[in-house]
């Protein structure tokens, strides 16, 4: 009987079905995360096909760098085409919750600098309403009790990420017990809150390609 497939393999198999959406001169925009760390892998193989990458977070730029793979500045490298990262949720709107690993800023920053957005995951984090992963908030330190307020009078519970520091040099806080039913309009409102700097929701600028996979290989949704 065949073996059932891991998460890892699944995560595997959507990052190599976004490897066919890579054409020859493009400057790819690349995520965060183990999945992401997948495609990176798969990346090296075909790296002669792309003109360079823009990394989302120190930890997938030093990953691109030990395959040989050149990464720009995101400054230097313009318009991206597209944009290959992971995500911890989505719904069917291809909103997403992401910074499951802290690299939120970064990821948003490039996903907005690109053409079309592909995410890779694993069948799990398909979810009808999103919410039940903690939805991550980088946020100025200065500014941590004031926004842990402001995020219970929210409804939501605040909990901060103890000994993490983003790449940026800020804190993340978790939001537990939300239950996502707007989530443009939560965007907008934690980002306006003074000393966020990014709220983990990307649904302004949803993905526009997902690909899933799951135990029969890879499916694009
Ligand atoms: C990193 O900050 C996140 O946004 C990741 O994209 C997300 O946590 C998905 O991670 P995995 O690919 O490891 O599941």
């Amino acid at each position: 009987m065949a073996q059932a497939m891991t998460q890892d393999e699944m995560k595997k198999a959507a990052a190599e079905a976004a490897l066919e959406y890579v054409e020859s001169g493009m400057i790819v925009g690349i995520g965060t995360g183990s999945t992401a760390n997948h495609f990176i892998d798969l990346l090296a193989g075909i790296k002669g096909k792309i003109d360079g990458t823009v990394a989302s977070s120190i930890a997938s730029e030093e990953r691109l760098k030990s395959h040989g793979i050149p990464v720009m500045d995101l400054n230097n490298a313009g318009q991206l085409s597209i944009y290959v990262d992971g995500a911890d949720e989505s719904d069917k709107h291809l909103n997403l919750i992401k910074g499951g690993g802290g690299a939120l800023t970064r990821e948003k920053i490039v996903a907005g600098a690109s053409d079309k957005f592909i995410c890779i995951a694993d069948e799990s984090k398909l979810v009808d309403v999103m919410g039940k992963f903690p939805l991550p908030v980088e946020v100025i330190p200065m500014a941590r009790s004031f926004i842990a307020r402001e995020i219970v009078k929210m409804g939501g519970n605040p909990v901060l990420r103890e000994g993490f520091t983003t790449d940026n040099g800020n804190i993340i806080i978790d939001i537990h017990g939300l239950e996502i039913m707007q989530p443009v309009k939560m965007e907008a409102d934690f980002n306006q809150l003074p000393g966020v700097v990014t709220i983990g929701l990307f649904a302004q600028r949803p993905a526009d390609v997902l690909i899933l996979g799951t135990p029969n290989g890879a499916k694009v949704v």
